[in-house]
């Protein structure tokens, strides 16, 4: 049992009501990596005055941040396609010249299991500085049966080891690999005679993505896609309206998928279809703002009743950052999304994305004691500007996976 004393606000996230439950000046009370109590330092119960004591300092703590969308596992280097992007060559057009996706297709092939390891494992060190504590993590970077469940199985080595929770996902259907480029039909029935049984009785992943768009894959073959995932008990996914509307948001709702991600170019009847569906819509600011788009409307999504995880889709080419606090500084700064809304978008919302259902993202009774504190004294503080301080502390199921030097926190 660990009382942790003079938080300056906690955010407990509670999974099912809008807000973020804030409370100033609280202690929250965790046992064997679960939450047993939250609330007001005033209130806190007198059956836990003996128990070991840390502080806060005053700071703000939140629950894990939840990284629901993440190209994490993947080899090689795309600097080239960010000046040639500078220079005036289009994402699509630089896709059209064998580089983007498919020029980390090839590192990744020629990577070792271990490098690939390796670098996954340095990228999520990153990110659990940053407060995140589960992370999803897709294939799609291998494109051929072997390749992509290799891929799979160093996320679910990943998972084992730890520190953070990870969530694989099969995304074998990213582009059409060139050896397929005049037999699609032969790809998709790979990815669902080959694959999708093997990620299932493997239990490799828990979901099927899939990328519909123009150069990527069809609505028809996605349908085909998801059809199987669903025979094999798997999840459903979608990179959807990302450069185009492709009535991805209206597929996600057709195909009952956990979430549409992207949806920069999602239509008004995609968000209604969402909206009845319960899909959660996954905004990928970074993404956004590096390919110069204008963001996904989370506003009127919001507003229409869909809920809005934020994530950063990070990969080698449209989101090479791997922090989730500057994926929630653009949400407000460029979607006006209130912090309160960010933050349930990177712990309640995203939780749901990955239909996390043992209280992943809130810090209330029974949830896993899983929480980031940061050098700020509210919500409101830490999100209205960015840099990149890493978070004092993140805990994991009670146990401090990373603790920032000389930002000790008592004990
Ligand atoms: O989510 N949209 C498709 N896939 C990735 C891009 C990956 C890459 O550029 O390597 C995305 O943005
Ligand atoms: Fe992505």
């Amino acid at each position: 049992m660990t009382v942790l004393t003079d938080i300056g606000q906690l955010a407990t996230c509670p999974p099912d009501t809008g807000g973020v439950g804030l409370v100033d000046r609280a202690a929250l009370v965790w046992d064997a990596g679960r939450v047993v109590w939250a609330g007001p330092e005033t209130e806190l119960p007198d059956r836990f005055a003996d128990a070991p004591r840390q502080s806060a300092g005053g700071r703000l703590v939140v629950p894990g941040l939840v990284d629901c969308h993440t190209h994490v596992v993947h080899a090689g280097d795309r600097s080239d396609e960010f000046v040639a992007r500078i220079e005036g060559t289009p994402y699509l057009e630089v896709a059209r010249r064998g580089g983007g996706i498919l020029k980390t297709v090839r590192a990744t092939r020629a990577a070792s299991d271990e490098v690939l390891e390796a670098s996954a494992r340095q990228r999520l060190v990153v990110m659990l500085r940053q407060g995140v504590t589960t992370v999803e993590a897709k294939s799609g970077y291998g494109l051929t049966v072997a390749d992509e469940i290799r891929t799979l199985r160093v996320v679910q080595r990943l998972a084992d080891s730890g520190p953070q929770r990870i969530v694989g996902t099969l995304l074998a259907a990213h582009v059409v690999p060139p050896e397929f480029a005049d037999d699609r039909a032969g790809y998709v029935r790979q990815i669902v005679d080959e694959m999708i049984p093997v990620v299932a009785s493997e239990k490799l992943a828990a979901f099927v993505d899939v990328f519909v768009e123009e150069g990527a894959y069809t609505p028809g073959e996605a349908r085909t896609i998801f059809e199987a995932a669903r025979a094999h008990g798997l999840g459903a996914k979608l990179h959807g309206d990302q450069l185009s509307d492709t009535g991805g948001g209206a597929l996600a709702a057709e195909v009952g998928a956990a979430s549409a991600d992207h949806l920069e170019c999602v239509s008004a009847d995609g968000i209604v279809a969402m909206a009845e569906a319960g899909v959660v819509a996954v905004s990928l600011p970074i993404a956004t703002l590096v390919l110069g788009q204008e963001p996904m409307p989370a506003r009127r999504l919001l507003d229409a009743g869909v809920r809005v995880a934020v994530a950063t889709d990070f990969n080698p080419g449209s989101a090479p950052s791997a922090s989730l606090p500057l994926a929630l500084w653009l949400s407000c700064t460029r979607q006006r999304m209130t912090p309160a809304e960010a933050l349930r978008g990177a712990t309640t919302e995203a939780a749901r994305a990955l239909a996390l259902t043992d209280g992943t993202g809130s810090l209330v009774p029974d949830a896993p004691a899983d929480f980031a504190v940061f050098d700020a004294p509210s919500l409101d503080a830490w999100l209205a500007g960015w840099d990149t301080r890493p978070a004092v502390r993140t805990v994991i199921g009670g146990e401090t996976a990373w603790e920032s030097e000389g930002m000790g926190t008592g004990g």
